[in-house]
């Protein structure tokens, strides 16, 4: 779906929203706010522009006022009528029904499935049930259960992705490895100054690896790895996000050592002068809270790790809590070139390439990002099928597709651009060169 198609679906949604909201009809307002809110959020990250953005967080922060208000007295019984602010809905709104949570966080929550394992270490969990248990019995100590399993579905077992999948970031990984890997493997060595990093913020433009240096490291360290959004803090939870955050650090305490992994950091913490009592406020508040709490507490072994395509819209508070702040830049000319050859390797595609039009390859692709030139790899290997008939396609097999030749890629370099704006890419420069501390 287009981010446009998807931004008609969220208003459409709310727009059902507050039409059952002006019916009264409280439990399925609450539900279509939410699902609106979710929607909301998904457009947010895909939304390029600065201003439409900002438009929109607003809007959704008034959503997420509304539906707190709703469920509020819902769970309250009728005293606290919600005050509506929206001037184009029923002025003369009375009483709310005392309807029960139906439709709003009323499934019954299941526990995650095998290919979402919690309670990594990963190596030193076997997979029965009775040791899931134990480790989900340890995580949900001190913590609301309800709310706990809820965030036991964020924890994500790593098994695929490791460091050296990932071309280039040697900085990146390097501080990764001080951070979390090797504190593991002698966690009395890295104390008093030694002490690692508890805030590391990976930035920079989209597809370069955030995501997959972030999971790889969580892999690589054997920690628990909470892999969370706005979406799973603020949405789900309306009214009790702050108890979301708190439920998250608790957990990510019992689970030690643990990251959190907030990826698009910016939808979550960015800066929201317009709005200073809002849920989205008290999140960020809670947040910092938890955040400051751990880093005074020497022992707690909890890294929070950050991604955001958008570092600028982060407010100093924020930035200051990250200590480690690392651009992850487009791929330079090398890493293109191997990630080229790699990218044909990994997936067994034959290609006939020789090395001088691999590195003119690597030079045709200035401006690339990491997921741009796996996604033109892609396009390349789809050429040599588009000359046979529906007849040959259906008897080749792989082994008898011809190579890949340069031609190919050339052919495909003019259906995949680059996929970056370099007005942002010039801001997250700017950024980085007075911001960064490794890059
Ligand atoms: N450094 C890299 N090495 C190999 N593949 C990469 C790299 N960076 C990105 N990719 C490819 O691009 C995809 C998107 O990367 P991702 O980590 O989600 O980017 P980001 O979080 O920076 O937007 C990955 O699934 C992978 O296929
Ligand atoms: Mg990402």
């Amino acid at each position: 779906m287009t981010n446009n198609a998807k931004k008609l679906k969220a208003i459409e949604t709310i727009r059902l929203a507050t039409e059952a909201d002006k019916a009264k009809n409280y439990a399925k307002a609450l539900e279509f706010y939410q699902s609106g809110i979710e929607d909301f959020l998904a457009v947010i990250k895909g939304e390029p522009n600065v201003e439409q953005r900002k438009s929109m967080r607003a809007r959704v922060v008034e959503y997420l006022d509304r539906a707190e208000k709703i469920k509020t007295y819902v769970e309250n019984g009728n005293d606290s009528k919600p005050q509506v602010k929206n001037n184009h809905r029923n002025t003369k709104e009375t009483k709310l029904p005392n309807v029960t949570r139906t439709g709003f966080n009323s499934k019954p929550k299941t526990l995650p499935s095998s290919s979402k394992a919690y309670g990594v270490p990963s190596t030193s969990i076997s997979s029965d049930n009775s040791s899931k248990q134990e480790i989900s019995h340890k995580l949900l100590k001190k913590v609301n259960s309800t709310m706990g399993r809820e965030i036991l579905n964020t924890i994500v077992d790593l098994t695929e992705i490791r460091l050296d999948d990932i071309e280039g970031h040697v900085i990146a990984k390097r501080a990764l490895e001080e951070a979390v890997i090797l504190p593991n493997i002698n966690p009395e060595l890295f104390t008093g100054l030694r002490q690692p990093s508890k805030g590391i913020l990976l930035f920079g433009p989209p597809g370069n690896g955030k995501t997959m240096l972030a999971k790889a490291a969580g892999t690589e360290a054997k920690c628990t790895f909470f892999n969370v959004s706005a979406a799973t803090i603020m949405s789900k939870w309306v009214g009790e996000a702050e108890k979301m955050v708190q439920t998250l650090f608790q957990m990510a305490r019992n689970g030690q050592p643990s990251i959190i992994f907030v990826d698009e950091l910016d939808s979550m913490l960015a800066e929201r002068s317009d709005n200073e009592n809002g849920c989205a406020r008290r999140v960020k508040t809670e947040f910092l809270l938890q955040f400051d709490g751990f880093m005074s507490r020497q022992e707690d072994r909890i890294l929070i790790l950050g991604a955001t395509n958008r570092p600028q819209e982060l407010d100093e508070g924020i930035l200051r809590r990250f200590t480690r702040r690392i651009f992850i830049d487009l791929p330079d000319e090398t890493t293109r070139r191997n990630l080229v050859s790699k990218t044909f390797r990994k997936s067994k595609t034959k290609t006939s390439f020789s090395p001088t039009e691999l590195s003119k390859l690597a030079e045709f692709t200035e401006g690339y990002s990491n997921s741009d030139i796996v996604s033109l790899c892609r396009e390349a290997a789809m050429v040599p099928l588009r000359n046979m008939t529906r007849e040959e396609l259906a008897k080749v097999s792989p082994s008898q597709l011809r190579s890949i030749t340069f031609e190919d890629v050339q052919m495909a370099l003019n259906v995949i651009k680059p996929s970056t704006n370099p007005e942002n890419l010039q801001k997250l420069r700017e950024f980085a060169s007075k911001h960064a501390q490794v890059s």
